[in-house]
């Protein structure tokens, strides 16, 4: 599969961009201190979808650190693809401060971690590594 190289280093905290892999969204993300609190204050035994759903790390519990690129959690690469029936959720929106999907009502916090509606699964996390300080790899 083909990789693309990603310059970050214009995302400043609280953005996001959304770029296009393989013909899908992904949003890379520059979350703020509390952003990543809230994700991490989470009790992952509540959660509808257990799985961190990150392709990097195969199945692991979906804690924010399983999610998170970067170990500090500043950094949030996921499908910008609803895991109801495919839309685009909207950043900075729904009941958990996450994302939105106007679809049909999907509510995801800020780790991406579908809270409320009918998505059944997290927002995927696709293969991405940091390849220099401000570019990020995916595939
Ligand atoms: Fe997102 Fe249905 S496609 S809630």
């Amino acid at each position: 599969l083909a990789s693309i190289r990603v310059d970050v280093s214009a995302v400043d905290p609280g953005t996001q961009i959304t770029v296009l892999w393989q013909g899908k969204p992904v949003f890379i993300r520059n979350r703020t201190e509390e952003e990543i609190a809230e994700a991490r204050s989470v009790d992952v035994s509540a959660l509808p979808d257990a799985d961190a759903n990150n392709e990097n790390l195969g199945e692991v519990p979906a804690t924010d650190e399983n999610r998170a690129l970067s170990e500090d959690g500043t950094w949030l690469v996921q499908m910008g693809v609803c895991t109801h029936l495919g839309c685009v959720p909207l950043g900075d929106a729904g009941d958990f401060g996450g994302w939105f999907c106007p679809c049909h009502g999907s509510h995801y916090d800020t780790s991406g971690r579908i809270r409320k509606g009918p998505a059944p699964r997290n927002l995927p996390v696709p293969v991405a590594a940091f390849v220099d300080e401000t570019t990020i790899q995916l595939g």
